[in-house]
């Protein structure tokens, strides 16, 4: 079974086909340089670079599959969650492409997709995430999305089937970075930027709250840890113009301003204000984004834990942009280790961050499950949930 799948949620372009759940390609074309002198992803210049890219993304995935368009069994695009304007641009070539090729089309959520990362395997047959001779039998799981737009918990008792079992009540984990690093002045997107410098600094010199520990449910909230944040930048910091903040009053690049009306609902809402901002020491910024990474992670670990008092299973699984993060990864594993439970992530990069392939990969289950979408009736969903 072949299946060609399209992902253009957020700032990535991306286009993936398997075969039989082997992903023989997975392109994408990352936007992120466009963005980062806004500070965030900026919904209008995302939609226009999809729509610019796409026809050449798919191209490039076919040719490198060794496939023909006509070959292909089943379209597959995300639907949501995600922004709405760029969602448009995969959903409207799928359902073109399906239609003049008369094949079924697969809707699937995101959020499923960063799941189904742990089950693509490579053009071998060889799995990312999931040892093969365990793949089979693996349920139930919990599985822990931590991604820029989510942090959630959910139990999983059999393919397809996701139950929320916890979510953060405000910001996600992803977004914590992000917010931090700007505040910071280190740019977009936070994450990286803040896992290089906090290897640098002392996670202990700070005492930040970590949020939630007595909530008495699996759910989490990064808005006091951001907001503990900021008041301590504005404490230790002098008041000046940050260098980020200096680039964007250089900026005169008209035709590249965001409109107002793109700007409202995005996730990333960039700042285009000059005011001056609290600026921070090279010592006190590194110790800072240390000890907030440390705080961050240390309400993740809580909640698995938590999680495997009440849903006692073997396997965790992990998906989503910041499973990149090293630190992370590392304090997971060795609370996983403790607990005597697996943990498995995608070993790859490229599906760890938003691409198609893990797309293809949820589609290749649904296909199997006879989940297919009515193509007429297909939208967009922004807020598209697991269940
Ligand atoms: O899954 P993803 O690529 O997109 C969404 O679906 O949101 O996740 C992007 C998020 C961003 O917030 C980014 O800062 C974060 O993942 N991220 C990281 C790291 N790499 C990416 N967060 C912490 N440490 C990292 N190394
Ligand atoms: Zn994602």
């Amino acid at each position: 079974m072949k299946i060609l799948a399209i992902d253009t949620s957020c700032d990535e372009t991306s286009v993936a086909i398997c075969e039989d759940g082997r992903l023989l390609s997975n392109i994408y074309f990352s936007q992120i340089d466009l963005h980062k002198k806004w500070g965030g992803v900026v919904p209008i210049i995302a939609r226009r670079n999809h729509e610019e890219r796409i026809d050449q993304v798919i191209e490039k995935a076919l040719k490198l599959a060794q496939q023909k368009i006509e070959n292909i069994d089943y379209f597959a695009v995300t639907y949501g969650p995600g922004l709405a304007v760029a969602l448009e641009v995969g959903i409207r070539k799928v359902k073109e492409l399906a239609k003049t090729n008369g094949k079924k089309l697969i809707a699937v959520n995101h959020m499923a997709g960063h799941t189904y990362a742990n089950f693509a395997l490579n053009k071998n047959g060889q799995s990312y995430g999931i040892p093969n001779k365990q793949i089979q039998n693996i349920f139930p799981l919990i599985t822990l999305l931590i991604s820029g737009g989510h942090t959630e918990l959910v139990y999983m008792k059999s393919h397809l089937n996701f139950e929320i079992i916890g979510k953060t009540l405000d910001d996600s984990v992803g977004e914590a970075f992000d917010k931090i690093a700007r505040m910071l002045s280190w740019g977009y997107p936070g994450g990286p930027i803040i896992e290089e410098f906090a290897k640098l600094g002392d996670e202990k010199r700070f005492d930040l709250p970590v949020s939630m520990v007595q909530s008495g449910d699996l759910n989490f909230s990064y808005s006091g840890l951001k907001t503990a944040v900021m008041r301590l930048i504005a404490k230790i910091g002098h008041e000046g113009m940050s260098n980020f903040d200096k680039a964007q009053s250089n900026h005169t690049d008209v035709d590249d301003l965001p409109q107002k009306d793109d700007m409202r609902n995005d996730k990333y809402l960039p700042t285009l204000s000059h005011k001056p901002t609290f600026v921070l020491s090279k010592v006190d910024s590194i110790d800072l984004a240390a000890s907030f990474q440390r705080v961050a992670c240390e309400q993740l670990l809580i909640k698995v834990r938590d999680a495997l008092r009440i849903y006692p299973v073997q396997t965790v699984i992990l998906g989503g942009g910041v499973v990149n993060n090293l630190y992370i990864r590392k304090k997971l594993r060795a609370l996983l280790r403790e607990e005597g439970v697996d943990l498995f992530y995608p070993r790859n990069k490229k599906l760890l961050t938003d691409n198609a392939g893990m797309i293809a990969s949820a589609a290749y289950y649904m296909a199997l499950n006879n989940q297919f979408a009515d193509i007429e009736a297909l939208d967009r969903s922004p807020n598209l949930k697991l269940s």
